[in-house]
């Protein structure tokens, strides 16, 4: 069976030359099975009329907000599309996309949408290679967001260059890599734990870290995507939880204990990256401490190790810890995965504060005896999106 079969896409395309091609690809995608909804910019409207597509579709084709605003396009073109598909995708729309522009339906749907895009790039050579193109292809990329690449060829100018769009083929094969994806934790139970956690001394103070919980949103956002039924046992954050997902919010490392441990158990994936305090004031004030001439002493226990007990505990699921490491970094990520009963570990490097509160970071992920797989340095989304695809690819196939 096709892998497009009753799969929807939404095929958003933009005003360049190259927006005859998308009527083929259409046509393509249908003859396949695919369920194509057409969003199209004004500029598009010039190269290829709206009813080309309603033909090869048999659906309404949408490029107005204003057309059926009680159905509020925008949103739910992308709510019930598994994947959209910009093709051709201009200098214009590259830029609007970094820059969060939403001002047509096209701009709009892509900005509201929570599934992968895939952007195919067709223009002339030298705005693809302008620096403003480059940096905000940089941009989308770091974002998440997907690309098949133009080729080298002749271009509409009768020059030759790079900016060509993407052969049907590419984009076929791209788009089905992305929805074969899509499905890849489809019907699995998947637990993540992010964030700090907080101990209290008193009713307003507290120990914690600088733990901001992107990795574990990025990380349920991902398997969400993915198909998997979610739950983000997530500490104090001021970042928003994804959609989709279950959110249990906890402050205490014994909350995390108790919220994470019991449903580990019958889950087929734990991914645990929250950074769980060690220690704790061994006694809560009920009030206030006043403030006395003095110094004050705090005595801090250890708290429950969530993912020993975790990793103890499990049945059939697979456990991936994280490890902040300063040095001595593999070794110790290996010592860690042995002794907690991990099946992975991804180990980040946090001397100099990297990783805890920034934006990107680096990770190795280590299984097994011998298993090792680098997988670079990017955005905190895109290495969530590697480290599933590692642990699907590499780990569970060990
Ligand atoms: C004949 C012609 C061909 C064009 N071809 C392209 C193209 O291939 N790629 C591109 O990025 N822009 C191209 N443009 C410029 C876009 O149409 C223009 O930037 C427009 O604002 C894009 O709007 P949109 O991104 O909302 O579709 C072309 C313009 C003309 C008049």
């Amino acid at each position: 069976m096709s892998a497009f079969a009753g799969k929807r896409v939404l095929l958003c395309v933009t005003g360049g030359i190259a927006a005859y091609k998308s009527a083929a690809l259409t046509s393509a995608l249908v003859q396949r099975g695919a369920i194509v909804d057409v969003a199209m910019t004004k500029a598009a409207e010039e190269f290829v009329g709206p009813l080309t597509f309603a033909a090869l579709t048999g659906r309404q084709v949408y490029s107005s907000l204003w057309d059926a605003p009680e159905s509020i396009p925008h949103i739910r073109l992308v709510r019930e599309a598994q994947v959209a598909l910009v093709a051709p995708a201009t200098a214009d729309i590259i830029a609007k996309l970094a820059q969060g522009v939403a001002d047509d339906l096209v701009t709009s749907a892509l900005l509201a949408a929570r599934i992968p895009v895939l952007i195919a790039p067709a223009m002339n050579d030298a705005m693809y290679n302008d620096q403003a193109t480059q940096a905000n292809l940089c941009t989308l990329r770091s974002r998440g967001y997907e690309f098949v690449e133009p080729e080298s060829g002749f271009l509409a100018e009768r020059e030759t260059g790079i900016g060509r769009l993407a052969s049907e083929d590419a984009i076929l094969q791209a788009l089905e890599t992305i929805l074969a994806r899509t499905q890849s934790l489809k019907g699995k139970r998947v637990l993540i734990t992010g964030g700090p956690t907080r101990e209290a001394f008193d009713p307003v103070r507290f120990v914690s870290n600088p733990s901001t919980g992107a990795t574990g949103i990025a990380l349920a956002r991902e398997a969400a995507l993915r198909g998997a039924t979610v739950t983000l046992v997530l500490g104090p954050t001021h970042l928003a939880p994804p959609a989709g997902v279950e959110v249990v919010d906890v402050v205490s490392a014994q909350d995390m204990y108790d919220a994470a441990v019991g449903p580990a158990q019958t889950a087929d994936l734990i991914i645990a990256t929250a950074a769980v305090s060690d220690w704790r004031p061994e006694t809560t004030s009920p009030q206030k401490a006043k403030k006395g001439e003095g110094d004050l002493d705090v005595h801090m226990v250890r708290t429950p190790d969530v993912l020993a007990a975790i990793g103890r505990e499990k049945h059939t699921g697979i456990v991936v810890g994280f490890a902040a490491e300063t040095e001595n970094h593999e070794t110790n990520a290996r010592e860690k995965m042995a002794r907690k009963h991990l099946d992975a570990i991804a180990v980040n490097d946090v001397a100099g504060g990297r990783g805890f509160g920034a934006q990107t970071n680096a990770l190795t992920v280590l299984w097994g005896t011998a298993g090792r797989r680098d997988l670079g340095a990017a955005s905190k989304e895109v290495l969530a999106a590697r480290l599933l695809d590692c642990i699907i690819n590499d780990v569970t196939s060990d």
